[in-house]
């Protein structure tokens, strides 16, 4: 490979555009879509999200301190734009994309009832970085699709669900199966060896 030597900038990719849904009351619920998001720990398990303070969503989130991160789906790829480009300030977002928002179990939040995970979450702390202020977040609870667990085994399938990536300004629905975790390291079954 030959490379161009290239400015500082934002160049992890792909990752996910979730929609973070908040908001105490229904005058206040609001969707943000969200791509500078991830886990930070796992135990205990730590998300966060990072916002523009002048994000509508910003001040909702910040004064209630608890949001609902909706993993998003090819299905909710529209609304996830939708809902990245328009202000909670000028549209009521769930009526406008046809959502049905359910109040979370733990958290002052609703819900996403058409993503199929919802992962309630509680501000800890605020590191005010520059353009965008992270929400260093505790996962307190997680709310998963039922159809989605296998019957007989109990594993949950998210990757049936289509999970959505954003990728250097485009959307994309997960691709091909590669191997899963750890297949660099697994012994090669031989074909046709007695037991
Ligand atoms: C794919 C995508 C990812 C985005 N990621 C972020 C983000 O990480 N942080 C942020 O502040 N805004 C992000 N935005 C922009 C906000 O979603 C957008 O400004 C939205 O209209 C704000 O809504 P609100 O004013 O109702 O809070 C993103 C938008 C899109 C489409």
């Amino acid at each position: 490979m030959s490379k161009l030597i290239w400015k500082p900038g934002t160049m992890i990719y792909p990752l996910p555009a979730v929609m973070v849904s908040c908001g105490a009351s229904e005058e206040e619920f609001n969707i943000i879509t969200v791509s500078w998001t991830g886990t930070i720990c796992t135990n205990p398990p730590m998300c966060y999200i990072s916002l523009r303070p002048e994000r509508h969503s910003y001040g909702i989130i910040k004064r209630n301190g608890e949001y609902v991160i909706n993993l998003t789906t090819r299905d909710l790829a529209y609304a996830a734009d939708w809902s990245g480009v328009k202000s909670g300030r000028d549209y009521n977002k769930f009526a406008e994309m046809g959502l049905t928002p359910v109040m979370a179990s733990l958290v002052r939040a609703p819900l996403i009832n058409e993503s199929p995970v919802n992962i309630e979450c509680r501000v800890t702390d605020i590191k005010e970085l520059g353009s965008h202020h992270m929400f260093i977040s505790e996962v307190i609870t997680i709310n998963a699709e039922k159809s989605l667990f296998d019957e007989k085994s109990g594993i949950f399938r998210l990757n049936e669900a289509n999970p959505l990536c954003y990728s250097h300004g485009k959307y994309f629905e997960t691709g091909k199966f590669i191997g899963k975790f750890g297949f660099s390291v697994e012994k090669k079954k031989t074909k046709g060896r007695k037991k």
